[in-house]
């Protein structure tokens, strides 16, 4: 008897109640099968009761109790028996029961008589399933039933379908870490997943909001002075004809990793970091609850991603929740907010490491803006300003440099005041006096860390300031390369003149750390779980160029049949991806032999990875697909029938909804922190084999993209984002190795 084997054949289409017998009936009848299936529904839980079904033959054979063929759970409410009835036993009586998980004792039958199944009519069986307790109460199950009459060929066809579907995972005996030892001859992986030799001839068009900020300067991406441009408190303005969109604000404080330095220490990149941390807290569904404070605040416990609100909290839990109250609520007022003030010479990489500490944090969920002075500079003086401008013993120069520096901070302020929480703040405030000047701005409004960026590498040196001039605004106008080149040397020279390294307050010092290799991270006084968890970030990023390939697995039986979750093997569609998937490898990382390849512990996108040769191949927990829980193996149109409310939920707000006993969006962020700050400390590329949802939450990191727009990112199937990593940003390119 095949429990479950008969979901597809019954919900393909069977008639209910099969009483009008059409020709095709009767002419399978002759060798046909009937396939049942009983369903029962009872919204309430009922504790430690499970649906059973019993009666007399075929079905278990006896009345007897202990004989009881228990239903499977399809969903939160509805249980499930599937079963086929031999051609020479078509009468069948059967009764529902309730028994206690792992007992015989205490079962509960239906009230009334059996049920009549005759020739595959099953009569007035949609009759309510009605049981009395103990203790009197009437227990009431809606009762569905289904008859299909298959033939035996369907039958064995669904039959092996199901055996593959359950079949255990073809991917088990793989060891967490491997490499396929000996490359296979020949190159291609069977000749119809050969590859043109050009890839270009795969390459697809990027989506307009795709990761591209390498292609634009990082200062024009920062916030628009709102003090100097009339007006300017919207959301999206536009750089150079490309539109930027301030991302929504929120907050969720999700780590409870601390750093703590009182006295000035010393930090080296981490070899790695613990692993996944679950936090399953409520089940974030629905609207933002709202909670007082003991000061008789109001606070919002949810994420806010709609609207702004003073001293507002973070999401959290267990220890998160517990750094997130003694950081927030229990520390100085101007401690919710903090601001990270650059320092250092031009050239050093400031820009770019606000730009990317910016990303980081709002990906996390932090708010998190990013104020350029230049930006301010060139709206109030101009973009084409001499080296004259910039020296120290240049009055005009130096009080117009000090006033747009207040307005931005300023600017700054005021959008925490409005319940912004982080501030990056990008200048050269590279001497005491104008850090004293921001220190007195910001006192009892927000906490500064002052973070230096120090490079003593003149190639480096030398390579920033040639992407300077073409880059920069304010060379845009300057038709001579080498007249630029001087001009910036020169602001270089004057800059290094009032230089005056921080050695005061709490600061971070980013020393010679662009490489990727060696460096050091000097910290002074840094204390919290927020800035803990910037010097972190810090500490494992570089600038090393490297490709990072971001493909969901080969299509999967699942993916086939339209069902979510799950752990079945890929389709042949999805066997010819994987080997193409490892032909585009093998030609696009021919020469990093250090690559590696990283998939989920899914047997999907193991399967996928299989044909791919020479390279170490990883399995991360952290990569696996979003936990659907209850619904795990629905598919959309079971889950809108049998729990509308659950469809309903996370069609309101898909980022933060919760599967009852799974994850929601905001979950998986969490989840894949330390795969994002090992993708940051790789030198090498590295090949991400995953799934639409975790790949979705991966990809709005590199793209900058807010955390609302991430369940909605596109994502499809047997296509290739590869992330450019540069010096200037990301880049992006996609390539569709098949329809
Ligand atoms: O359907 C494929 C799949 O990977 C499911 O396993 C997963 O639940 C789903 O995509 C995630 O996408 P969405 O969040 O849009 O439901």
């Amino acid at each position: 008897m095949g429990t479950g084997s008969s979901k597809e054949a019954t919900d393909g289409g069977g008639s209910e109640g099969n009483k009008d017998r059409t020709e095709d009936d009767d002419q399978a009848a002759d060798g046909g099968q009937l396939y049942v299936s009983l369903k029962m529904e009872n919204r309430k839980l009922t504790g430690d009761l499970v649906p059973h079904v019993y009666g007399s033959l075929p079905l278990v054979g006896s009345w007897d109790p202990s004989k009881a063929l228990n239903m499977e759970r399809e969903s939160v409410s509805m249980w499930e028996l599937s079963f086929v009835v031999p051609p020479n036993h078509e009468t069948l009586d059967f009764k529902f029961l309730l028994k206690p998980k792992h007992s015989d004792a205490h079962c509960f039958v239906e009230e009334g008589p059996s049920r009549l199944l005759i020739g595959g009519a099953l009569g007035e069986d949609a009759r309510l399933a009605l049981f009395r307790l103990d203790s009197g109460e009437i227990l009431e199950y809606q009762v569905f039933a289904k008859a299909d009459r298959v033939s035996p060929f369907d039958l064995a066809a669904s039959w092996r379908a199901y055996q593959e579907n359950f079949r255990p995972s073809a991917a088990r005996w793989i060891p967490d870490v491997s490499i396929n030892p000996a490359p296979q001859t020949g190159g291609e992986n069977g000749s119809s997943a050969g590859l043109e030799l050009d890839l270009e001839h795969y390459v697809v068009p990027a989506p307009s909001t795709s990761a591209n900020s390498g292609l634009v300067y990082a200062a024009n991406m920062t916030e628009n002075p709102r003090s100097l441009i009339s007006g300017s408190g919207g959301t999206s303005y536009s750089n150079k004809g490309m539109e930027v969109v301030v991302p929504d604000s929120s907050k969720a404080f999700q780590s409870s990793r601390m750093v703590e330095s009182k006295s000035v220490g010393t930090f080296s990149p981490l070899q790695k970091q613990d692993s996944q941390r679950g936090l399953f807290v409520d089940r974030g569904v629905g609207s933002p609850r709202l909670v007082k404070s003991s000061s008789s605040n109001i606070f919002s416990t949810g994420l806010n991603l709609e609207t702004t609100t003073k001293n507002s909290m973070p999401a959290a839990a267990g220890a998160v929740a517990a750094a997130a109250v003694a950081d927030q609520m229990l520390g100085l007022k101007e401690d919710r907010h903090l601001a990270i003030v650059l320092v250092g010479l031009p050239a050093r990489g400031k820009t770019f490491t606000a730009a990317k500490l910016t990303r980081y944090l709002r990906w996390l969920g932090h708010d998190t803006k990013h104020f350029n002075v230049g930006k301010y500079r060139r709206l109030k003086h101009g973009a084409n300003q001499c080296a004259d401008f910039f020296r120290a013993d240049n009055p005009e120069g130096m009080e117009a440099r000090n006033e747009v520096a207040a307005l931005a901070f300023e600017d700054m302020l005021s959008w925490m005041q409005e319940g912004g929480q982080v501030g990056i703040f990008d200048a050269t405030n590279s001497s005491k006096r104008r850090r004293n000047m921001l220190m007195k701005l910001a006192e009892g409004k927000c906490k500064i860390i002052f973070l230096e960026t120090i490079c003593n590498d003149v190639s480096i040196i030398e390579r920033n300031i040639r992407l300077k001039i073409q880059q920069s605004p304010d060379y845009a106008e300057e038709p001579d390369f080498e007249a630029g080149l001087q001009d910036f040397k020169t602001r270089l020279a004057n800059y290094e003149k009032d230089y005056e390294p921080v050695g005061e307050g709490s600061y971070i010092k980013m020393i010679d750390m662009v490489s990727g290799h060696g460096g050091q991270i000097q910290v002074n006084n840094i204390s919290g779980y927020l800035p803990g968890r910037i010097v972190f970030f810090l500490v494992n990023t570089h600038l090393t160029p490297r490709p990072i390939l971001l493909t969901r697995h080969g299509e999967s039986q699942d993916n086939v049949r339209g069902r979510i979750g799950g752990d079945t093997a890929i389709s042949e569609r999805g066997e010819l991806y994987s080997k193409k998937l490892a032909n585009f490898v093998g030609k696009r990382l021919k020469s990093d032999r250090a690559a590696s390849i990283w998939t989920s512990t899914l047997q999907r996108t193991i399967l996928t990875a299989t044909p791919i040769v020479g390279f170490p191949k990883i399995q991360w927990r952290a990569l696996d697909e979003i936990n659907a829980g209850v619904c795990d193996g629905m598919t959309y149109e079971e889950i809108k029938k049998n729990m509308p409310e659950e469809y309903e939920s996370r069609k309101k707000d898909k980022l933060r909804y919760r599967y009852p006993r799974g994850e929601s969006y905001l979950d998986v962020i969490q989840r894949l922190e330390p795969v994002i700050i090992e993708l940051e400390r790789q030198r090498a590329p590295v090949v991400v084999i995953s799934h639409q949802a975790v790949l979705r939450a991966l990809y709005a990191y590199f793209a900058d993209r807010p955390l609302k727009e991430v369940p909605h990112i596109e994502m499809p199937l047997h296509t290739i984002i590869e992330i450019q990593m540069g010096v200037t940003g990301v880049q992006e390119k996609r390539y569709k190795l098949m329809d």
